[in-house]
């Protein structure tokens, strides 16, 4: 039996460490694991290579995904996928892991419709935006790396009396900007999630400002578009000069924390014990209340990723 791995979508720290352990394990099964380099657009191409574990020696501690990942339009074509299906035939590949988000998952998903793959899922993205996980690999990395730009902010904007808007990444998901806002003690997070009143937020920075208070932290989702907004109103109505830090793809680099190799490795082994024991499977593997899952892969794509509302909750700070 031969298993490939492959990543797609955006990279996520962590999927190194996914790659090292899915090599050993396969490996450890008497099974034989391939590559699949540069994500879909890699398998069209038939990019496709036997593993050994010399190519996984090292790079435990690494950012980034040594086989590479793509955002592939070609996928969208029905002849493109027949051709990697073809290149998966010709290596005798039928079970594949994904390391990626939602938009590989629906792209395994109508490939494994058409041709009969297995496949399991992993959820890789620093967005934190897949159903039925409470945790995708590479978010405890990158809250980490936004942690650390906003602690360098704060020094700034406290020594000059300003107000700093700090962009995070996450698309449509606020989770990113959610938990950065509540670990920096940021005075005003906007997602797209939870309303955010200005005129409440006014009153009591102003009184604030009044009292002595030095500078404001506002993190902002990229998916709010609001950005700019915030700015002007921080100057206009609030009075503070203010400047804005986009943080763009330096979240998704970075050494995987110790917490996003665990979770890799762990993901790992469900998701190839899941792809050995059954003959046919399309599902992804998830965390849930502190446990290890899996679900069908249809019930994943057909539903929306929330917010858990405790951080929501805490999140209310103006309130
Ligand atoms: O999905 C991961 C992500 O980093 C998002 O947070 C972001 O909106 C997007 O990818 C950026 O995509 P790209 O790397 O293609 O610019």
């Amino acid at each position: 039996m031969s298993l490939a791995i492959i990543c797609s979508g955006g990279d996520a720290p962590g999927m190194n460490p996914a790659i090292k352990k899915f090599v050993d394990y396969v490996y450890k099964c008497n099974k034989t694991p391939y590559f699949i380099y540069d994500g879909l657009d890699g398998l069209i191409d038939a990019k496709i290579k036997k593993a050994y574990h010399s190519d996984v020696a090292g790079i435990l501690h690494n950012g980034g995904a040594i086989i590479g990942s793509s955002r592939s339009e070609r996928f969208y074509e029905k002849r493109y996928r027949k051709k990697a299906f073809e290149n998966l035939q010709k290596h005798n590949i039928d079970k594949v892991v994904i390391l990626g988000g939602d938009g590989s998952y629906r792209a395994f998903e109508i490939l494994s419709k058409e041709f009969c793959i297995s496949f399991i899922g992993i959820p890789s993205t620093i967005d934190n935006d897949i159903y039925a996980t409470e945790y995708c690999l590479g978010v405890d990395t990158a809250l980490n790396v936004i942690r650390h730009a906003v602690d360098n902010i704060r020094d700034t904007a406290s020594t000059f009396k300003r107000a700093f808007v700090v962009e995070t990444m996450g698309r449509e998901c606020g989770y990113l900007a959610a938990v950065t806002a509540l670990s920096s003690g940021a005075e005003i997070c906007v997602i797209n999630e939870m309303n955010f009143n200005k005129n409440k937020a006014a009153k009591h920075l102003k009184k604030e400002l009044k009292e002595g208070r030095r500078y404001i932290l506002a993190i902002v989702s990229e998916g709010t578009k609001a950005t700019q907004d915030i700015k002007n109103w921080l100057e206009d109505e609030i009075g503070m000069q203010t400047r804005i830090t986009i943080l763009g793809h330096i979240q998704r680099g970075g050494n995987p924390t110790v917490r996003d190799r665990i979770m890799a490795f762990e993901f790992i082994i469900k998701a190839v014990d899941l792809l050995i024991n059954n003959t046919q499977i399309q599902k992804a593997v998830g965390y849930e209340k502190g446990r290890f899952i899996d679900r069908d892969i249809s019930e994943i794509n057909s539903k929306k990723y929330t917010i858990p509302s405790n951080i929501l909750r805490d999140l209310r700070f103006l309130d």
